[in-house]
């Protein structure tokens, strides 16, 4: 009876409770199109559909015209036309220019004539452009595109042939009926583009009146569905599509290659999978269309915040690639089929050809081939197009301590005294949107933030900053000058009667600055200055969020795709980019806002191609879940080798509360995201390292230490990244090409060229982790220095929940900087440790990069970029001319001089041959004068390494030396 009643009671609250739970953990798939409510997605899948079915029969009806085609200059031009069929031949022209790079680097970009000319009407009085989109390029790439003026080409009947790239040996070879596209290298197909006959460009018609015809109509396609050309619905919101139907397909086919790349972001896994046909794969495209997507489901294509159409197809020791560049809604399909490359023996010699198959709701066809023949050169070139990572401010790689919210500026104090309190190093505090007064951007809350400069003092004597949030709605209230400003000046997004948007996002009732209209930007960087926004100081910097746009009651959860933008540009059309526009304009703002010419630092949700350029992105609201942390780093890797290395995923996981053993473990793995952020929503428990008990506080701070102590090596990293476009993580593919059993890997990784491997532990209870290691190299544990001999083979090595899996690929010089520190300012003038693991030759590499960290000084040569070596016994330390023209000059001087006092402090070597057993003394030559520096030898103890340190060599760290061993 009793326990009747008791269950009789509870059992609302646990029907309740699991509902709840259920609630919070699932995403609203309903909120979101599938491929099937999608019209342009469900139409394109038709037409490979109906592909397909024909086989053999099916002729894409789309010609290269022969006599149309012009080389010269680095364009092969001309006409595509497009075959409508019917009882009366017509046709559709599509003015088409392939462009050969300087860089080796392919474009083809079609486009339609009529709408080039301006010469189609559009429905409902729209005011929208009438021609495709075509200034994706002005925001995505940084070059114009440099043709290769010296390319020669030869057009006959069936083909047009172009040599080019490197030694001439790529070639194009465009087959004009059907029309399809061959890349070649070194005379083996690598790419395919139409090569399946799946291209598809939804030329401009009038809409017909299904009762009567209308005058000068084209013949209509037989058996074509319209029921999604004209108009549709989705959640409640009608797409008025002035237009009509305006997609562009097509199919580019990678021969032998397994494994592709890339396409973020999704919560999905580094190797892309199967969309169609696959067993066990996804049966959704993977779609690209930036959205909020509240707690996103794990091991899917869905859509997230942010889109980059940059793909690589990897194989053994040959990477291509492609870029499509289009900013409006897009799918990716992506089919594998086996083939055998010796029909006669089937099975034995068998490949795998990867389709993928590319739509886009509208705008120019336009894609570039990248032909390798490594990913580092896939990436490059892709860089080089869309732009560097900028070099961070150094304060920027360090941790980020964030929640939804630091609810005052007393709490603000009171949490960074309590980092102090407890030894804990972290360099910034971010404030969400609770800082502000009622979600008015540029304002503070009075009551809770009388004091803001105060408070950024305080965080500034220890060399902290503050981050602070500022989203692009605008709040539509009387008596708010910022949105006064946006209407009088006529600066915001317009609906699509060319009114004034008007939507909701946090603060209710909202507009949307546009920041695709110059005027804009320049109106945004009148509210960053310091007199405009009053509370901000040169410590405060700029979190971007909510920018795909998010708007809660759009359709999914955005902005209806009629809407308008600068220059009468749909919505539609330009999408994807829009989130880069906002950070562009708040980038600019931070530069202009004082006359110190800091380094800008802005994170953002949403993102594009060429983000990277802006600053830092994360994975957006990610949940309190195992699978959370796990999925973080195929997420974080696959960004890594997408042209945006600067990026994370909020540490703990953003909604719920993590156990102690989850958040310990997610700060292990998140010292190793190039953007190192805790963060939780308003709510969750407060989780602040220092609130842990012990062991799990110690361990964390363990970890956070062990960042602080590699930000040298970080900060090179980026470095690189800045330059080239390298990873700062790089998978296995990356960093091993040859080897084809770690193809797939996607929970392991290297931190930039530093050789240190990390296996980020990401199960509950684990006690060890077992990690791969290609054959013929040479590993030591970062902590043990026990010895690993890699084997194409997993091996298992022990994680308890105070242990991180690293270990160090021999041959590597690592520097490191080992006084623990509040912050990574105060660690400027600390001397380094070099940590040398020896190759089985006795031989290892490292560089150092280092510059003061904030300004932009290094661009005149103010910096240090060393290059370390040890052969035959000797370490020696070389300059890197990076740029000898900034290599002179007052800044440099200046800037050498103070880092003048500056040194190495200690040099381990990991892996010190035998014979140095009775070893006491080195010889140490700095500026032509010798000394003798005392070395300890400990030898292993056969399962670990010997090794040696050499304490106080007292070299310069911007000095060329050499020590003998
Ligand atoms: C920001 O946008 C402006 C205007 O389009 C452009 O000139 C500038 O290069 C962009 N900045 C970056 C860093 O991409
Ligand atoms: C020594 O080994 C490293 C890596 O293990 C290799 O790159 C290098 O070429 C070798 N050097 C010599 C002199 O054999």
């Amino acid at each position: 009876m009793f326990h009747g009643q008791l269950w009789a009671q509870l059992l609302p609250v646990f029907v309740l409770v699991v509902g709840l739970f259920r609630l919070a953990v699932a995403v609203k798939h309903e909120n979101f199109k599938t491929c099937e409510q999608s019209g342009f997605c469900k139409r394109n899948r038709a037409y490979a559909d109906n592909v397909a079915t024909l086989g053999e029969s099916w002729t894409s009806p789309y010609t290269f015209v022969s006599n149309s085609i012009k080389i010269g200059s680095g364009h092969v031009t001309g006409t595509v036309l497009k075959s409508l069929g019917g009882d009366t031949p017509q046709s559709v022209q599509l003015p088409i220019k392939i462009t050969f790079l300087q860089s080796g680097v392919a474009r083809v970009t079609v486009d339609e004539l009529k709408r080039q000319q301006k010469d189609i009407e559009l429905r409902h009085g729209s005011s929208a452009r009438k021609e495709r989109y075509d200034e994706a390029s002005s925001w995505a790439l940084i070059a114009d595109d440099k043709p290769d003026t010296s390319v020669k080409g030869e057009i006959s009947q069936q083909e047009t042939t172009v040599k080019y790239g490197p030694n001439n040996g790529y070639r194009a070879v465009i087959n004009h009926k059907p029309f399809s596209i061959d890349f070649f290298r070194d005379n083996e197909l690598h790419v395919k583009l139409n090569g399946k006959g799946l291209m598809n460009m939804e030329h401009w018609r009038p809409k017909v009146d299904k009762a009567g015809q209308k005058e000068g109509e084209e013949p209509k396609e037989e058996g074509e569905d319209e029921r999604t050309w004209w108009e549709e619905t989705f959640g409640g919101n009608t797409d008025s599509k002035p237009k009509g139907p305006e997609s562009i397909g097509l199919d580019i086919t990678f021969p032998g290659y397994e494994h592709v790349y890339g396409i973020p972001g999704h919560a999905s896994s580094l190797s892309l999978k199967q969309t169609r046909g696959g067993s066990g794969d996804y049966h959704q495209p993977y779609r690209l269309y930036n959205s909020d997507v509240f707690e996103y489901e794990m091991d899917s294509p869905m859509t997230l915040y942010g889109a980059i159409p940059f793909m690589q197809a990897h194989r053994k020791d040959s990477t291509v690639g492609v870029f499509w560049l289009n900013a409006a809604e897009t799918w990716v399909d992506i089919v594998k089929s086996k083939v055998s490359s010796n029909p006669l023996s089937l099975g034995v010699g068998g490949t795998t050809d990867t389709e993928t198959h590319w739509f886009s709701e509208s705008g120019l066809l336009d894609v570039f081939v990248f032909l390798g023949p490594t990913p580092r050169d896939v990436i490059e070139q892709y860089s080089e197009l869309t732009g560097y990572t900028q070099l961070p401010q150094q304060f920027a790689i360090g941790y980020h301590q964030c929640r939804w919210n630091y609810v005052s500026d007393e709490d603000v104090k009171d949490v960074d005294k309590k980092f102090d309190r407890a030894d804990i190093p972290y360099d910034v505090i971010w404030l969400d949107i609770e800082y502000t007064d009622g979600k008015k951007y540029f304002t503070w809350d009075s009551h809770t933030f009388p004091d803001p400069l105060g408070m950024q003092k305080q965080l500034d004597d220890h060399e902290r900053k503050l981050v602070i949030i500022i989203d692009p709605h605008i709040k539509n209230e009387a008596n708010y000058p910022v949105v006064s400003q946006l209407k009088s000046k006529s600066l915001g997004i317009k609906d699509k009667n060319n009114n004034l948007f008007e939507g909701w996002c946090w603060p209710g009732s909202s507009h949307w600055i546009d920041c695709f209209n110059p005027a804009a930007i320049e109106w945004w960087k009148s509210l960053f200055t310091y007199k405009s926004f009053t509370g901000t100081a040169s410590n405060t910097f700029l979190w971007n969020d909510m920018n795909e746009p998010s708007v809660f009651n759009g359709p999914e959860t955005t902005m209806p795709k009629d809407n308008i933008h600068h220059e009468n540009w749909e919505h539609r059309d330009l999408h994807n980019i829009n989130g880069m526009t906002f950070v562009n304009a708040t980038y600019t703002a931070l530069l202009h806002r004082d006359s110190s010419a800091r380094r800008p630092f802005v994170l953002t949700r949403s993102y594009y191609a060429g983000s990277q350029r802006l600053g830092a992105m994360w994975t957006g609201d990610n949940l309190a879940h195992w699978s959370h942390l796990a999925a973080s780093i195929p997420m974080i890797l696959t960004h890594n080798i997408a042209g945006f290395p600067f990026s994370g995923a909020d540490v703990g996981g953003f909604f719920g509360n993590p156990s102690k053993e989850l958040l310990t473990r997610w700060y292990q793995a998140g010292a190793f995201y190039p953007f190192y952020r805790g963060h939780a929503h308003i709510d969750t428990r407060r989780r602040e390292p220092y609130l842990l008990d012990n062991p799990y506080k110690e361990i964390i701070t363990q970890s956070l230490r062990l960042r602080y102590a590699l930000l040298p090596a970080w900060y090179t990293a980026f470095h690189a990244a800045s330059i080239s476009g390298a990873p700062i993580l790089q998978p296995h593919y990356y960093a091993h090409p040859s080897d084809e059993a770690g193809f797939a890997l996607e929970d392991q990784f290297y931190v930039g060229s530093t050789g240190l491997l990390v296996k980020p532990v990401v199960t509950e209870g684990a006690e060890s982790v077992s990690i791969y290691l290609p054959p013929g190299e040479l590993y030591y544990d970062y902590f043990t220095y026990d010895i690993h001999h890699g084997a194409g083979t997993t091996i298992t090595i022990d994680a308890p929940l105070d242990k991180i899996p690293l270990l160090m690929k021999a041959g590597h010089i690592i520097p490191r900087k080992d006084r623990p520190r509040r912050s990574s300012g105060l660690m400027r003038y600390d001397p380094y440790t070099l940590l040398i693991t020896l190759s089985p030759n006795g031989t290892a590499e490292g560089d150092l990069y280092v510059d003061d960290g904030e300004s932009y000084d290094y661009q005149e040569g103010a910096f240090i970029h060393r290059k370390f070596s040890f052969a035959q016994n000797t370490l020696t330390s070389s300059e890197i001319e990076t740029d000898t023209q900034s290599n002179k000059g007052k800044k440099r001087r200046n800037y050498l001089k103070t880092m003048d006092r500056v040194r190495i402090e200690k040099i381990i070597i990991v892996g010190a041959p035998k014979e140095w057993t009775k070893k006491t003394q080195i010889n140490v030559e700095e500026d032509g004068e010798g000394r003798s520096v005392e070395m300890a030898f400990t030898k292993g103890d056969g399962k670990s390494a010997n090794w040696a340190v050499v304490r106080d060599p007292g070299v310069g760290v911007g000095r060329g030396w050499s020590a003998e061993f």
